[in-house]
């Protein structure tokens, strides 16, 4: 803590250390996931997932057709990964597991040799380079064979995920720290169920979100409990699930109601049941899921009941609170002549209106608007809701479709976001232990392919090798690293020289 308070003060003016510096504690990473980089789809005893077979059978879902079966070729190239998370002077590097790899069969009946091999090398390298492994247990990329059972719709799936997540812990459990049961659970139900652009790519949306959601969430009760009982005691690890909250602010009092509704429907259904004091579904969700269920003939609430005894397995599963930002929008009710088709969630969206911050600057792909006091919003909103939280950012990331090297828009988008997360811990007082960069380099964006950069490395999409390159924004975010403090005017001096 001294040195680090020290070499702050020969950074900084003394009046600017506290305002502008991260404490000692405070942890960086970058982020990736399995899909996005691995390739390898087909190599060894690997199985198919979800979006192998969706890609394969749809391709044209894909923006540009491209698919993940190369993507970095981080299968074969882990130990660039682990040099560039060693160059940045990472605390964490955050990735994900993919769970056809490891279990070809789906179930824990068998461990592919291969599999296994390929996540204890990447472990141990970052290990020996002094990064900590944070380790997602599921970023989309279901076992095929899964999804032909019922995928997240199927309340099966909870337990096949528990088995899942307890043979990593046993493999890894040793070595990894930090869990991350499952990434952005509102992607994984509502952007699938609700038009279906992800895959699998059912488009159901009447119950389908409902059941994902509840399902979604005992599965990371399980594998919590699982981890709680049985491997805490040894390895004092920590585990939560990793939340993207897109901050809806209200556009004037009179559409405090519905922001407040559509907070509730779109994050507090993954929140208030693992997160608030009470558990359960938000009261509100409840009663407006009740009305519209009557009034389209249902027998019953498209949202399915919790009972006492699932209220309280879910409730309070988490050892830190994991946040994914990136955009906010301002929320006003629809006036009588207005409808907003854009989005599926049409039920509540026929009656709201969601637009880009005022201040907002412009976002590629255009849904992704940069509005960084929205991170700070964030934050308050869960501590307002949830009471006080350790909270990391597990991910936050500019993206472009320009693939220049002097990236200076990403280092603005940083430190814009890293000055919130300042102004939390010292303004508002936050308990904020860590960030994550998404995303340590470029790779496969889902539907939108290879065309939107987000990487603080450029990666080489025709190179053989995925060669990979630093980016401005790498050293900046070197810089911010060592010097505890997000000062990017060095960087934007030399942006001027060569403007
Ligand atoms: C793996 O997939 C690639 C296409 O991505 C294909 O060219 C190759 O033949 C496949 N390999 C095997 C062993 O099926
Ligand atoms: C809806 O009504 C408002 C006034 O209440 C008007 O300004 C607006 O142009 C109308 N929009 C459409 C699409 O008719
Ligand atoms: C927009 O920016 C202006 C000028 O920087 C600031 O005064 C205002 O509070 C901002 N509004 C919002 C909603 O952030």
């Amino acid at each position: 803590m001294f040195a680090a308070y020290v070499l702050c003060l020969l950074i900084q003016p003394i009046w600017g250390c506290h305002e502008m510096c991260f404490p000692s504690s405070f942890k960086f990473g970058a982020s990736t996931s399995s899909y996005q980089i691995e390739g390898s789809w087909n190599v060894s005893d690997k199985a198919p997932s979800i979006w192998d077979h969706f890609i394969h059978t749809q391709p044209h879902k894909i923006e540009d057709y491209s698919n993940g079966d190369v993507a970095c070729d981080s299968y074969n190239q882990y130990l660039k990964d682990i040099e560039m998370a060693d160059h940045l002077g990472l605390d964490y590097y955050r990735f994900s597991i993919s769970w056809p790899r490891l279990l070809p069969e789906g179930f824990c009946t068998k461990i592919s040799k291969d599999g296994k091999q390929y996540y204890d090398n990447l472990i141990n390298g970052l290990l020996k380079k002094g990064v900590q492994p944070l380790v997602t247990l599921y970023h989309w990329d279901l076992p095929q064979k899964l999804q032909d059972l019922g995928g997240w719709a199927n309340p099966e799936m909870s337990e096949w995920f528990a088995d899942y997540a307890d043979v990593v812990f046993s493999l890894y459990g040793d070595r990894v720290k930090l869990w991350i049961t499952i990434n952005e659970p509102v992607l994984i139900c509502d952007f699938t169920y609700n038009s279906g652009p992800h895959a699998p790519g059912i488009d159901e949306p009447e119950l389908g979100p409902y059941l994902c959601t509840k399902t979604v969430l005992m599965a990371h009760a399980k594998a919590y409990h699982i981890y709680n009982k049985k491997y805490k005691p040894l390895y004092k690890g920590k585990v939560s699930i990793a939340n993207n909250v897109v901050y809806f602010g209200a556009k004037t009092d009179d559409d405090k109601e519905i922001t407040d509704l559509c907070n509730q429907y779109s994050y507090g259904r993954y929140l208030h049941p693992v997160f608030s004091k009470r558990g359960g579904w938000p009261p509100s969700l409840v009663m407006f899921m009740n009305k519209i269920s009557a009034e389209g003939g249902h027998p019953r609430s498209r949202l399915p009941s919790l009972s006492k005894r699932e209220i309280e397995l879910i409730r309070g599963t988490y050892d830190f609170f994991g946040l994914n930002y990136y955009t906010s929008r301002l929320v006003r009710k629809a006036r009588a002549n207005e409808t907003s088709e854009k989005s599926p969630r049409k039920l509540l969206e026929s009656r709201a209106i969601f637009e880009h911050y005022p201040n907002s600057t412009e976002g590629y792909p255009e849904p992704f608007s940069s509005y960084p006091e929205g991170l700070r919003n964030t934050i308050n909103w869960v501590r307002k809701n949830y009471g006080e939280q350790n909270i990391i950012i597990t991910e936050n990331g500019y993206s472009s479709f320009e693939d220049d090297l002097n990236d200076y828009k990403r280092i603005a988008y940083i430190e814009k976001h890293l000055e919130q997360i300042l102004l939390s811990i010292h303004e508002d007082g936050a308990k904020i232990f860590g960030y994550c960069y998404w995303s340590l380099m470029d790779n496969f964006e889902w539907t939108s392919g290879y065309t939107p950069k987000f990487g603080l490395y450029k990666v080489d999409f025709t190179d053989k090798n995925r060669k990979r390159t630093p980016r401005i924004s790498s050293q900046y975010y070197s810089h911010v690293i060592k010097s505890r403090s997000i000062d990017s005017k060095k960087f934007i001096s030399k942006s001027e020289d060569t403007l």
